[in-house]
């Protein structure tokens, strides 16, 4: 028999990657406390939304754009960063919806993607031995002992971070910025000028050319005031349980438990153990949820977290991020899809193409060559239609910002060029052009598929 769930009753089991060496726990506690009694970031209702565009996904009428930072941080918190991922996921989602033809179902790892899964507890430099960075809700970056201490008051810098960066998102969305009929301006200062850029205004113009056209015919924006806004949603790994527990709400139409921190929360690679802190925490809350499939998934196990984390088999409920490497997605994955065909469940399968393909650099860096993170999602799309499966989405971790992180590209950055911009906490990220590059590239084959389908039910 299932045993009795609480907020509280992952406490009871293994916890992976939590940090266990607050060295003031009553001050832990404390800040808990203070979390409980704060608004919640979002409602149960925007969750049940986003559920069940999601369920559009599982049944093939969507696609599922999920992208930011790996690591948002206290120091690159600006008005800007936001404004830039937030308009990289318009252009992507014009880009993906135009070829697709189905709606782009847009969210951010924003507003709460804080703390961070280490594969090691440690770090060393020249000889010094310090606990590692475990993202900025719990220590610091610095390499110095005192900052990569944990400190409770962080996850008040982080809630409050978050608040006002899902209130300038809700401003973007709804406000008028993202105005179909702004789609011109939505253009990044430096992405302008490369060949993404044109190849963007080329496609703005095209979809100015077809918004006159429905407005001859009666479409217009006061008819459709959905043309003036997007959807947008949030999403972060809900690692550190201890605040998603504080943050988690009954609502009071349904009765429900959700973890108002995001709409959509996901159990990474490391801490998805069917009988973990994190599974255990999962199972209880309504939201939608993801879990990464890395290439130790078995198919067993895979089956048994499904039964797990959505008894119910609720379409838009359960997302499966694959994330093999663009080597062994072709021995992984197909796999996994027969299983979760064959058990007649509804899940939506994406892909995330940056976490298999990580490599360090001759110089040292940790960056990720752009040609592999297209060939895993071009493998992950063929893949899904040799089984029958939607390729339903694509995760990445991608900025705004024009930063110097991942290979290649068209402007086949190099790895002499990875130390002249950086920034990121974690992860390397693609940058904005390389972004809308990888939404063209993906564009066409999904484009490919959509042709395909059509002929197939033609005959
Ligand atoms: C991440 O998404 O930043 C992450 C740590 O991924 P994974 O759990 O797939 O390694
Ligand atoms: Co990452």
């Amino acid at each position: 028999m299932t045993e009795h769930w609480t907020p509280a009753s992952w406490r009871k089991k293994p916890a992976k990657h939590l940090p266990t060496d607050y060295p003031d726990q009553a001050a832990l506690a404390g800040v808990e406390q203070t979390l409980r009694g704060m608004p919640p970031l979002v409602f149960a209702g925007e969750a049940r939304r986003l559920k069940s565009l999601l369920g559009d996904v599982a049944a093939g009428k969507a696609f599922l754009l999920q992208g930011g930072d790996c690591a948002e941080s206290f120091k690159e918190f600006h008005a800007d960063n936001i404004r830039d991922t937030f308009r990289l996921i318009l252009q992507m989602a014009v880009v993906l919806t135009f070829a697709g033809g189905k709606p782009v179902v847009k969210v951010g790892r924003m507003a709460g993607q804080f703390a961070k899964p280490r594969s090691a507890a440690t770090e060393t430099i020249e000889g010094v031995e310090l606990p590692s960075y475990r993202g900025d809700i719990i220590n610091g970056m610095d390499f110095d002992a005192a900052s990569r201490v944990p400190d409770p008051q962080r996850l008040l810098q982080a809630y409050g971070q978050s608040a006002s960066t899902l209130n300038l998102l809700r401003a973007f969305a709804g406000g008028g910025y993202a105005d179909l009929y702004n789609i011109h301006r939505w253009t990044l200062g430096f992405v302008a000028d490369s060949p993404q850029g044109a190849k963007y205004r080329e496609l703005s113009e095209k979809i100015s050319e077809a918004l006159t056209f429905m407005a001859a015919i009666g479409v217009t924006p006061e008819s459709q005031p959905d043309l003036h806004r997007v959807e947008f949603f949030t999403s972060h790994e809900a690692l550190l349980l201890g605040f998603e527990e504080a943050m988690t709400r009954v609502d009071s139409t349904s009765g429900e438990w959700y973890d108002t921190s995001a709409h959509l929360v996901w159990i990474g690679e490391r801490t998805r153990d069917l009988d973990g802190a994190h599974v255990e925490y999962f199972r209880g809350i309504r939201n939608p949820i993801g879990v990464k499939c890395g290439p130790t998934m078995e198919p067993d196990d895979l089956l048994r977290l499904m039964e797990t984390l959505n008894p119910r088999d609720e379409p838009g409920r359960l997302t499966l991020y694959g994330r093999f490497g663009a080597d062994k997605i072709a021995a992984r994955l197909p796999r996994l899809l027969d299983a979760t065909k064959r058990s007649g469940r509804t899940v939506v399968w994406a892909i995330d193409p940056m976490h298999g393909n990580t490599l360090t650099a001759t110089n040292g860096y940790k960056t990720r060559p752009f040609d592999r993170i297209l060939s895993e999602v071009k493998s992950f799309v063929e893949i899904a239609k040799a089984e029958g499966v939607h390729p339903g989405g694509v995760h990445l971790e991608m900025t705004g910002q024009n930063v110097t992180e991942c290979l290649g590209g068209a402007r086949a950055l190099t790895e002499g060029d990875l130390a002249d911009r950086y920034h990121t906490h974690c992860d390397p990220r693609l940058n904005g052009e390389q972004a809308l590059e990888l939404a063209f590239l993906v564009a066409e084959k999904l484009k490919e598929e959509r042709i395909e389908a059509a002929l197939r039910a033609a005959v």
